[in-house]
């Protein structure tokens, strides 16, 4: 569906041809392109201004039946997420549209100083991700997904850059289907059913698979875990993926968050709070697809992904504020908020991880906290990391793919905030303030001495709205980020 290829316009007749134009520099440096663009601007209507749009029909010059100009902005202001951006912008024009292929015209990668490699993975990212629409519950599908985009670029090119499009291909199925996954209304997506969707997708990649049901939980003791499942009628699930390529050397364990449903149980969230919750397994859905792309991408280290699912509700079987359960590692936790169970099944995932498969590095991601949504907005996600190099990767990532983590602090003295008077710990923070923090250091714990990480994405793993090359509800938010840092390690 995404290719490059090195038409000549002049002779190829084509439905569509999409051009992006800067605002005050020349970006192409193919005479016919070059020629186009100077006749649009010649239009008051077109400055090629960000957002700026104009179509042409059989222009002459090319064989195109239409000329779409889009404006990219101001020269200063071009970096890879503006090209992500327009081209997914370009990919809803065409949908809108209702035409089935379009071109689109490459800026010379010295013109505008970077790196063609990085020009081509950013404008195909943008592409693939633009074209994805959640209408599976539609009856009425009004738009469909444009079957052929292709990128025109130099012959010479083509043969250097043509393995780009395969490799982004495959990262950005693991983000839709991850958006896919989160945007699933809840009843659709109950603990048996999202643990079942994600081993049929790994067991594809000859991903070994295991899947623990409530029996088995309980003879593990999960405890902390089956006390969020407590509620629900929706038995839960560990779903537990091992991608072991040949000659690995080191071993990553992903620990990804899986509440199908957060309702807040017996500390019921307001309904204001309680329509979006459908997201709160956002981080398992990142881990699951994070696993099945890099088996697909055949990456050379070890990963192991351990994913607790469970729908958090109200009941007569509920979890009540005040009760104290043992962890899986032995720690003993009240429950001070049933509605902070984000944490309750992560501690068993990340002890059982640790224990088991004693990982180099483990990461964990989790819709975790409205605090960190409070302190960063909806679009960045926090990382915490006592481990420097770790910390700096993840943020050097999340630039690279635009998957923004921003670095928090871990103060030892607000453990203190955790203490119990009865427990070990308490699940709840004594005070309102810094919730991504404490929440935060009540996941460290459980970590050893494992070099950790731990990314709470509650903000951008679900958009409201529609963006330039995400329409509303999941976002996929954390598969790019993790995929490129774990071909990195
Ligand atoms: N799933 C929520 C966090 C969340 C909030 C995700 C908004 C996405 C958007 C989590 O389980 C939660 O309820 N956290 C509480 C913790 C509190 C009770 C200590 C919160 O953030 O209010
Ligand atoms: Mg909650
Ligand atoms: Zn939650």
């Amino acid at each position: 569906m995404l290719h490059l290829t090195a038409v000549d316009l002049k002779k190829t007749k084509i439905e569509s041809l999409v051009i992006p134009v800067c605002e005050d520099k020349e970006i192409h440096d193919d005479k016919i392109i070059s020629a186009l663009i100077r006749d649009a601007m010649k239009i008051k209507e077109f400055k090629g201004d960000k957002g700026d749009e104009v179509a042409f029909y059989n222009l002459p010059g090319v064989k195109a039946v239409r000329v779409i100009f889009l404006g990219i902005g101001k020269f200063e202001n071009i970096d890879l997420e503006a090209l992500r951006s327009l081209v997914g912008k370009a990919v809803k024009i065409v949908i809108k549209k209702k035409l089935s292929e379009v071109f689109i015209a490459v800026p010379s990668a010295k013109k505008i100083k970077r790196e063609m490699s990085s020009v081509l993975e950013a404008m195909l990212e943008g592409s693939y991700l633009g074209n994805h629409l959640f209408d599976k519950y539609k009856k009425d599908k009004k738009f469909k997904p444009v079957k052929k985009i292709s990128f025109v670029v130099k012959p010479d090119e083509l043969k250097k850059y043509n393995r780009i499009s395969s490799q982004v291909t495959t990262v950005c199925q693991g983000t839709v289907l991850a958006r896919e996954w989160v945007s699933m209304p809840p009843n659709d997506k109950t603990p048996e059913r999202l643990a079942r969707s994600m081993v049929s997708f790994a067991r594809k990649e000859n991903i070994k698979t295991t899947v623990l049901t409530e029996k088995k939980l309980k003879q593990m003791r999960f405890r902390t875990m089956l006390a969020v499942a407590a509620g629900s009628q929706n038995k839960p699930r560990m779903v537990i993926l091992e991608y072991s390529p040949k000659g690995a050397k080191q071993l990553v364990a992903l620990v990804g968050k899986g509440v199908t449903f957060d309702s807040g149980g017996i500390n019921l969230k307001p309904s204001a709070a309680l329509d979006e919750m459908k997201l709160d397994m956002s981080g398992a859905a990142a881990v699951a697809a994070t696993l099945i792309t890099v088996a697909k991408l055949k990456s050379k280290v070890k990963v192991i992904g351990v994913i607790p699912i469970v729908e958090n509700m109200p009941s007569g079987s509920a979890s009540r504020p005040g009760d104290i359960v043992k962890s899986y590692d032995g720690k003993t936790v009240e429950i001070g908020n049933t509605d902070a169970e984000g944490r309750l099944i992560l501690i068993d995932a990340i002890s059982y991880a640790v224990k088991k498969y004693k990982p180099q590095i483990l990461i964990d991601i989790a819709t975790l906290t409205g605090a960190c949504v409070v302190a960063l907005g909806e679009k960045i996600a926090g990382a915490f990391s006592f481990d420097d190099k770790l910390a700096e990767d993840i943020i050097f990532s999340g630039e690279k793919t635009h998957e923004r983590c921003w670095r928090m602090p871990l103060p030892k003295d607000y453990k203190e905030l955790l203490k119990s008077d009865f427990a070990d710990l308490n699940n709840m923070s004594s005070t309102r303030y810094g919730g991504a923090i404490t929440a935060a250091l009540f996941l460290s714990e459980f970590v050893g001495d494992t070099r950790w990480a731990h990314i709470d994405i509650a903000g951008p793993a679900y958009a409201k709205k529609e963006s330039a090359y995400c329409g509303a509800g999941g976002t996929g938010f954390g598969v790019r980020l993790l995929v490129d840092l774990l071909e990195k390690l």
